[in-house]
């Protein structure tokens, strides 16, 4: 096979796989009030790597810490708290990304401490976390809001990517890159 060869068809492997992201994504828009979703409730959004860097300087994500992410999308923040050296899972329905994701986690060799379930997202068992690192929507950053104290730590980190909670201030905002910690203590 010739090199040109190779190249066309690594183009059509990158396209199929793509266009598959795509289609389990299943789009729709809502014109009347303009709200983007899929089947499972969020579109498929790749976090930044300059957001994704700050993300994990507010996470200060260290070893011992339990990660997760809240619709992991390809891995990449559950690979970066991994690498970090924490405890990292990823709940996830496209099971194009979960596949990714997965092999993505065996070649880095993280497999020990970075898991990605192929899982709704509200069925997480939020007592197991000290950090969360989001990027939802605003109306799934209300239902997590509520969850959050069934965490069994007395304080967690939240980190958010473009979206904030309705009624807690961040303890610190990155406005240029749109990324919000919050620390919330047990009361
Ligand atoms: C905005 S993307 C974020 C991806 C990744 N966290 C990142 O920052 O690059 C949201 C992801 O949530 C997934 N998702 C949507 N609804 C979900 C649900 N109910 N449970 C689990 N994952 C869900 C979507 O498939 C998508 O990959």
């Amino acid at each position: 096979m010739s090199f040109l060869q190779i190249v066309v068809l690594s183009f059509y492997i990158l396209l199929l796989l793509l266009l598959t992201i795509f289609i389990t994504s299943q789009f729709w828009i809502d014109i009347s009030n303009m709200k983007l979703k899929s089947k499972f409730g969020l579109p498929y959004v790749p976090t930044s790597r300059r957001r994704l860097r700050k993300i994990m300087e507010f996470a200060e994500v260290k070893p011992g810490d339990q990660v997760i992410d809240l619709g992991s999308g390809d891995g990449r923040m559950v690979i970066a708290a991994a690498r970090a050296g924490a405890y990292a899972v990823g709940y996830e329905l496209n099971p194009v990304l979960v596949w990714w994701s997965r092999i993505k986690i065996k070649c880095l060799g993280l497999s020990k401490n970075a898991v990605i379930l192929r899982k709704d997202l509200f069925k997480a068992d939020f007592s197991k976390y000290n950090v969360y690192l989001l990027y939802t929507m605003p109306w799934v950053m209300d239902k997590i809001q509520n969850r959050l104290n069934e965490s069994k730590y007395d304080t967690i980190r939240v980190v958010s990517n473009t979206f904030q909670f309705g009624d807690i201030e961040p303890l610190k905002s990155a406005t240029k890159e749109k990324v919000y910690l919050y620390e919330i203590k047990k009361s």
